[in-house]
């Protein structure tokens, strides 16, 4: 079995969003569906909704990029500690958290393939190399389709949370085979899966060990889509380009039981 780190190291994963993370927020679809992740999220996680109680949850994002949707999260809650494996990403995020008023957001550059990652900040700041610290809520938005296998994933991620704490995954949807033309030829290095199967995504989530879990469809987006393989080339704005096609998104939800 491929690990995570090995099939992102290759040239279709890592180095890919190394090269992309300069320009990555040039994209206006990046920020609209980070913006609707945000919100399927407010809706589901009570913690997100009301300022009041929500400065309480400690937030962890695996893949979040240049941190658009930490930044959402960010205002509601205590902290995010907002992981990629790209540290091309990392670095364009670390130069945002300069720049802003915002600074509850903790940049790592990892792989994450351990909840005991030394990486990650530990659960005691006075203990560094002890136990590391445990989450509230756990977001992916965008992810899960570039991880080759992703029951390991899912086993680091209970391990991160607190008992009690929940999942919130956001995807675009596995409804057949049309959504493979969700990424244009020149951007199909590092996917893995084809979206996200909302029946495949809540047997492996139950099979791992999460509660309560449900994974349903949260929003849908007109894309611009290749007409034929190849028609938008790398590096070049779409445009008008392509024709539309509407793909649908799910909201993969889940606890880690009390107790
Ligand atoms: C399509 S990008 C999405 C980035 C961001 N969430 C957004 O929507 O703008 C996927 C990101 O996930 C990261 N990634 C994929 N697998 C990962 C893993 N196991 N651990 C950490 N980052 C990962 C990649 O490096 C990449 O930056």
């Amino acid at each position: 079995m491929a690990s995570a780190a090995s099939s992102l190291g290759g040239p279709g994963g890592n180095e890919r969003f190394n090269q992309e993370a300069a320009a990555w927020d040039s994209n206006p679809f990046v920020h609209q569906m980070s913006e609707e992740a945000s919100k399927a999220l407010q809706k589901h996680v009570p913690g997100l909704q009301s300022e009041g109680d929500a400065k309480k949850l400690d937030v962890l994002e695996i893949g979040c990029g240049t941190g658009l949707l930490s930044f959402m999260i960010a205002p509601k809650v205590h902290e995010v500690v907002a992981v990629d494996a790209a540290q091309g990403m990392i670095d364009v995020l670390k130069t945002k958290i300069e720049k802003s008023d915002i600074k509850n957001i903790v940049p790592v550059a990892v792989l994450l393939e351990d909840p005991e990652d030394p990486a990650l900040p530990p659960a005691d700041g006075d203990v560094p190399n002890g136990p590391r610290r445990k989450y509230d809520l756990i977001t992916s938005h965008l992810v899960l389709h570039h991880i080759p296998d992703i029951k390991p994933v899912l086993k680091t991620m209970l391990g991160c949370l607190k008992p009690g704490g929940e999942l919130g995954l956001t995807d675009f949807e596995d409804f057949g085979p049309e959504a493979k033309r969700f990424h244009p030829e020149s951007k199909m290095g590092g996917v893995y899966r084809h979206g996200i199967n909302a029946k495949w995504m809540t047997a492996l989530m139950q099979e791992v060990g999460f509660v309560d879990v449900d994974v349903k469809v949260a929003w849908d987006h007109n894309k611009r889509v290749e007409r034929w393989p190849g028609e938008f080339p790398p590096g070049e704005p779409i445009g008008d380009r392509g024709e539309k096609m509407n793909f649908t998104y799910v909201l993969c939800t889940g606890k880690r039981a009390e107790g």
